[in-house]
């Protein structure tokens, strides 16, 4: 797992998806650091990754209303990949007593995120950039 640094390069040149981003960013930020520091409290993490479950969806969803009022043709794909998202976050989660290490949910989480921004975000950017 590793720490997410925000560059200016992942700007969608969208204030509030910007914030956003950045906001998920913390919250892989603040569950890397937890597990760093060796803290072994599922409950806690539990909660953590609710919040960011939570606010994934909020995301999500101000995202796709965006791009839709957006003209962005690859909507329903990427609506496709959001859901994935967090239908692998709940799998993960249900069985974080069990064979789910919290190491390797914050790794998917973490990866994801920054992938998602570089890869699929990106392309939206580029459509809304290219129309103007
Ligand atoms: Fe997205
Ligand atoms: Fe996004």
């Amino acid at each position: 797992m590793k720490l997410l640094q925000w560059k200016d390069a992942y700007s969608m040149g969208e204030i509030e998806i910007d914030k956003q981003h950045k906001g998920l960013f913390d919250l892989s930020n603040e569950i890397y650091k937890l597990v760093e520091a060796g803290v072994d409290d599922n409950e806690h993490f539990r909660e953590l990754f609710m919040a960011l479950n939570d606010y994934s969806i909020e995301h999500f969803i101000y995202e796709e209303m965006y791009i839709q009022e957006e003209g962005f043709p690859g909507l329903e794909e990427h609506i496709g990949q959001h859901l994935k998202f967090n239908d692998k976050l709940k799998e993960l989660c249900v069985g974080i007593d069990k064979e789910t290490h919290i190491k390797d949910i914050g790794e998917f989480v973490a990866t994801w995120l920054v992938e998602h921004v570089i890869n699929e975000d990106m392309k939206y950017k580029k459509f809304i950039e290219t129309k103007k």
